[in-house]
């Protein structure tokens, strides 16, 4: 029922799953929730720290044989969430950094604290190598406290727009509310995802995220956000 691009769930290369027995635990939760589209997103940190291509590649592998064994309806996808480095776009373009599920799309992450600056330039980076970027997280970082901001980045830079699902389905305080309230009332927001990792605060949380978007915003938004919109990184 749901697409999940972005989560960590590929043991042994970042700091999602830390072993097959995790994996398995990360995956069971994921049918609970109804994925049934993952695309897999471990951390890569181009032209700083080395990535364990080989062992991603058989653990995503593992995977798959876990899901057939147990009988899951997920389909499983490769893909990296990329923190935005001077290398970033020479990794896509020598493939090096995956994109999402082999498509022309591809995750992108910032430090929380970066400079809208720097998203521009991710953005236009990213656009002239040839892909489409998409944003991951974008609740989180400071300077897009402004959505006139997150507008600019769409609108005039083609980029896409992922929050988490906990974003919607945890408790908020007053300013996030509004922020929330805005960006929606925009349609601001492209896709929610889990962004889970194998550790306590970091569930699935897709199927509670799909309730409280069915409740405020209707069944077409929650539907779009949590499975329509991302079909376009399987075409
Ligand atoms: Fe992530």
């Amino acid at each position: 029922m749901f697409t999940d691009m972005h989560n960590h769930f590929v043991y042994g290369v970042d700091d999602g799953c830390a072993d097959q027995e995790a994996m398995l635990r990360l995956l069971t939760a994921l049918e609970a929730n109804s994925i049934t589209e993952l695309i897999s997103t471990s951390h890569i940190t181009p032209g700083q720290h080395h990535f364990p291509m080989e062992d991603y590649q058989a653990h995503f592998e593992e995977a798959r044989e876990l899901i057939q064994r147990e009988g899951f309806h997920m389909q499983i996808h490769t893909g990296h969430e990329i923190l935005y480095t001077d290398a970033a776009a020479r990794y896509l373009r020598e493939g090096k950094a995956l994109t999402l599920a082999g498509s022309e799309y591809a995750l992108i992450e910032f430090l929380p604290t970066e400079k809208y600056e720097r998203l521009t330039e991710a953005a236009y980076k990213i656009r002239n190598a040839g892909y489409f970027p998409v944003f991951a997280h974008i609740e989180r970082y400071a300077c897009l406290s402004d959505i006139a901001k997150i507008e600019e980045l769409r609108d005039r830079y083609g980029v896409r727009i992922q929050v988490n699902c906990s974003l919607f389905a945890r408790k908020q305080g007053f300013l996030r509310k509004r922020w929330i309230k805005n960006v929606m009332k925009y349609g601001l927001i492209d896709y929610v995802s889990t962004d889970t990792h194998d550790m306590p605060g970091r569930e699935p949380l897709m199927a509670q995220c799909y309730d409280v978007l069915m409740k405020d915003y209707g069944k077409e938004t929650a539907l779009a956000l949590t499975h329509d919109n991302a079909q376009e990184f399987f075409e």
